[in-house]
């Protein structure tokens, strides 16, 4: 690309972090070649500063209008600023973030004719430098370039998670949701003492990719396992913001040894030695002529020559299992529960349901659901207001190409605003707003809803569009369903008194969840300690 006009206004002195400076040499060399090399470090920053481009192709269409500055990054809470965009430029606008071109999709029927009707244009992904180069080096589905060999990881993830695959699992999901409803109302000692549920939250959610990845499990939350990874999916949320990192779009901060650059690096390797270590363990077992359970890795290792896979591209589909799998699916569980304190409403509504289609003798199972229509309700409700991913993965365009009379460059970034969608007062009234009503009605799972004809009907864009969408939303859902309704059976919840839960404020950059927070949880009835009591920990093998 031309780099077009360059103006010379922007303070660019502001905008360079101080732990950048810090990091200059300015002691080990002489002070004139200290600045002289300054000086042509901050020259090389200027094409990324300033106004924007107003590109137009060789028809004379304009890009997407959109704000007028460039932006080396957006600040925490991105979704607040697209907001207020979408709001003034409509259904489709474009920022650029330095050189790059970012378009934003605000609109369902834009989304859909875009990643769907065009989805053999616009199912790219685009090279960031942290997420794509530097952590997961262009591969785990999620970084895949679109082409033979993303298609070829994504028919092995969707082996095992495709909706027969997943029914393969349930009974296994069913055992979790014991364990951790068990864990939970153990560590608030009968509902005396509060509890913060991130760690068994995360504990859960991680077994059921272990198991699904591993074939094994954790045998409880102080297991080393889980503590780990925990912290690098986290790791991965904070580092892997689609407008966040201004390393990403400033090309000569990616040459200097800047902090962002470091934690990358370091959790690419990581990533590779924890869960390179548990493949060699399977690995082993299956030399050694053991009996493994049917898991990912086992396909894995056994389609590795036919598929040409490397040692690398095996962990890292792994690690989409255990971090996009992991991460998003807790974070749902952890909203869900530090928000449903403050609606005790919906919880006697929910409560009502259960007691009358369920009883009290025994709890909801996966055929249930489609005759407890408010639970259901609660679940896609959390999934709408509190999505893990307020702007999607962002996809990324193959081509140039023109839509409404609009271009659209290719390899400009492509950004479904979900935050957007998901406020749209034309499609949910009220939308910030907390209610589970809306949804009742609405019978149909994540998957038939993204197949819908009229895109404004679907429930709601969580697991993203496309040729890319998620392929784990099936098992995801199976997973929420179980969690949710048997928590909403089990217990009551409250806040703990003096100490208000905060939504409004959220940690990780890319996948959201909520700030640390405790609540008080109490068993409905008796029913629930006999079935909590039914089933022990186990250990899923040696
Ligand atoms: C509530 C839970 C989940 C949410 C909200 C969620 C959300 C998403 C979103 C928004 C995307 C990007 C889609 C796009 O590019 O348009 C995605 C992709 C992906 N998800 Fe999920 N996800 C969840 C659970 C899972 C689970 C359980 C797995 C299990 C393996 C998983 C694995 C993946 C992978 C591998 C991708 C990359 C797909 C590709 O680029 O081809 N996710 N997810
Ligand atoms: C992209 O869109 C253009 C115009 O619709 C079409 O001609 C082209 O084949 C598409 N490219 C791909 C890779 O499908
Ligand atoms: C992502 O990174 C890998 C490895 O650095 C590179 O081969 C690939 O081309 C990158 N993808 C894109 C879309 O730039
Ligand atoms: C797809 O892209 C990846 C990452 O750049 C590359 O390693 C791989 O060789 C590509 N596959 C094909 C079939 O071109
Ligand atoms: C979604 O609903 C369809 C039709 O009712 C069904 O065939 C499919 O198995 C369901 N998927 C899941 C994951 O429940």
């Amino acid at each position: 690309m031309s780099s077009g006009r360059i103006p010379r206004n922007i303070p660019v002195m502001t905008i360079i972090p101080s732990s950048v400076l810090r990091l200059w040499p300015i002691a080990s060399i002489g002070a004139d070649v200290a600045l002289l090399c300054f000086t042509a470090f901050i020259l090389a920053l200027l094409p990324y500063f300033g106004l924007r481009r107003n590109l137009v192709d060789k028809d004379g269409h304009p890009i997407p209008p959109g704000p007028l500055l460039r932006y080396p990054f957006l600040r925490r809470y991105p979704e607040k600023p697209l907001f207020r965009w979408a709001k003034q430029y409509g259904p489709l606008h474009s920022v650029w973030m330095g050189n790059q071109l970012f378009v934003v999709m605000n609109d369902p029927h834009v989304a859909r004719d875009l990643l769907v009707t065009h989805g053999a244009n616009f199912s790219g992904r685009w090279g960031y430098f942290m997420k794509n180069q530097t952590i997961l080096s262009g591969r785990a589905l999620t970084a895949s370039p679109y082409n033979e060999t993303w298609r070829k990881h994504r028919k092995i993830a969707m082996s095992v998670l495709n909706p027969k695959a997943a029914l393969g699992y349930a009974d296994g999901i069913d055992y979790e949701t014991h364990m951790f409803l068990r864990s939970l109302h153990r560590t608030s000692r009968d509902g005396s003492a509060p509890v913060d549920p991130a760690s068994f939250a995360g504990r859960y959610a991680l077994n059921n990719m272990l198991a699904v990845a591993f074939g094994t499990r954790t045998l409880s939350t102080s297991d080393p396992l889980v503590d780990e990874a925990i912290r690098l999916g986290m790791e991965f949320m904070d580092l892997t913001g689609p407008w966040t990192n201004m390393i990403d779009f400033v090309k000569p901060l990616q040459w200097i040894p800047t902090r962002a650059r470091y934690r990358a690096r370091r959790l690419h390797s990581d990533f590779l030695s924890v869960y390179g270590a548990m493949i060699n363990r399977v690995k082993a077992r299956l030399d050694a002529g053991e009996q493994v359970s049917d898991c990912l890795v086992k396909t894995l290792l056994e389609t590795q020559e036919s598929e040409k896979l490397s040692w690398e591209d095996m962990c890292f589909i792994v690690i989409a299992f255990t971090t996009g799998g992991v991460h998003s699916t807790s974070g749902i569980i952890e909203w869900f529960l530090a928000l449903i304190p403050s609606y005790p409403h919906i919880q006697a509504k929910a409560h009502e349901e259960l007691d009358r289609v369920i009883g009290r003798e025994q709890w909801p199972t996966s055929e249930d659901e489609s005759k407890l229509p408010y639970c259901r309700a609660i679940i896609k409700e959390v999934l709408r207001a509190h999505a893990p991913f307020w702007m999607g993965t962002p996809h990324c365009s193959e081509e140039d190409f023109v839509y409404n009379g609009y271009f659209i460059p290719k390899n400009t970034v492509m950004v479904l605003n979900v935050y957007a969608l998901h406020h749209n007062e034309d499609r949910y009234k009220d939308p910030w707003t907390f209610n589970p009503d809306r949804y009742l009605g609405d019978s149909l799972n994540a998957s038939e809803s993204s197949k819908l004809g009229d895109p404004f009907l679907r429930d709601h864009w969580a697991f993203g569009a496309g040729r890319r969408i998620c392929p784990g939303m099936v098992v995801a859902e199976r997973e929420l369903w179980l969690a949710i309704s048997r928590l909403l059976w089990s217990f009551s919840f409250s806040e703990v008194p003096g100490e208000p839960i905060t939504l409004a404020q959220y940690e990780g950059l890319s996948g959201r969840t909520p700030l640390p927070y405790r609540i008080n949880i109490t068993p409905r009835h008796d029913g629930v300690l006999d079935i909590l009591a039914e089933r022990e920990e186990i250990a899923m093998r040696e």
